[in-house]
């Protein structure tokens, strides 16, 4: 009782909120149109900036790798390309159009996010796929297989004997880290997201695993922008760009190639933290 009555003072205070401005807005495909981050500063707080005058911009299809070092505000820039903030100067635009004009839905729904180090959720694979969407419960199996094949998970799927509703989880099957890396690309392909935004992991899987996973996400990225937080040499050589980010400013961008020539601290990054 004592337990959940704090839970339900919490969920309460959160329903409680007011609703996130800029829930209107222009509603437009974003397929096919270039980003382009402009000067854009931010600060969490009164004090120093975190973001400052970042500009880059990211074509129809590229893959930008986010690389530096810790603190740097990698993870604040995916944020404020997601909108959970708002840069106190500069904008970020998509082909022409401000992101903070578009609606919030319209902008957040076609932009797909992929941590892998994806947590499940208790439930089934099927509830696992569709989380989220909305009357995602009727989605037809159909569908949810070819996404399942498209990230290379049909396989496995398929073995388990109950297949799409295998319970996952604390009371059902243990997945391998490998499989629910699957599953998250699975559900990002459910999704048919514009723009990908990817946390690449930092713990590595067994290298057939890897490889696998590697696959999926390679096919994931085709034909659709990509801005991820890289940890691993083998992402960073195939981005189209690589922006190095320290203290909130860029200090290089380029490929691999490039910064490994001109870029003294990411020649020492990509020997050692990298490699
Ligand atoms: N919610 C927050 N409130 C206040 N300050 C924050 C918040 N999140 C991050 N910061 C600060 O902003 C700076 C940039 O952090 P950020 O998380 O963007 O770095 P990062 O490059 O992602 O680092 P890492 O490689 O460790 O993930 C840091 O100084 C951090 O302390
Ligand atoms: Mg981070």
């Amino acid at each position: 009782m004592q337990k959940a009555k704090g839970a339900t003072e919490r969920i309460i205070e959160i329903l409680d909120q007011p609703l996130e401005e800029g829930q209107v807005g222009i509603e437009t495909d974003i397929s096919n149109l270039p980003i382009t981050i402009d000067s854009v500063s931010f600060a969490y707080s009164e004090e120093e900036p975190v973001i400052e005058g970042v500009s880059l911009d990211a074509q129809p299809g590229q893959m930008v790798a986010f690389v530096g070092p810790s603190g740097g505000g990698k993870t604040t820039m995916f944020g404020l390309i997601e909108r959970f903030y708002e840069p106190t100067k500069g904008e970020i635009r998509i082909g022409n159009t401000p992101i903070q004009k578009l609606s919030l839905t319209s902008w957040r729904n076609q932009i797909g996010y992929v941590s892998q180090e994806s947590a499940m959720m208790a439930g089934t694979i099927r509830e696992n796929l569709y989380y989220g969407l909305e009357n995602g419960d009727q989605i037809p199996d159909g569908r949810l297989w070819e996404v399942a094949k498209m990230a290379y998970a049909d396989q496995f799927i398929a073995d388990f004997p109950k297949g799409l509703d295998t319970e996952v989880g604390e009371r059902g099957v243990k997945l391998s880290g490998g499989q629910r890396q699957r599953i998250a690309i699975a559900r990002a392909f459910l999704r048919d997201p514009k723009i990908l935004m990817m946390d690449e992991a930092t713990a590595s899987l067994d290298s057939q695993s890897e490889g696998i996973v590697q696959q999926a996400l390679t096919r994931l990225m085709d034909g659709r922008t990509t801005f991820v937080i890289a940890h691993r040499l083998s992402t960073i050589v195939n981005a189209d760009k690589i922006v190095f980010i320290e203290k909130g400013r860029v200090t290089g961008i380029g490929t691999h190639q490039e910064l490994i020539q001109t870029h003294d601290l990411y020649r020492e990054f990509a020997q050692q933290q990298l490699a």
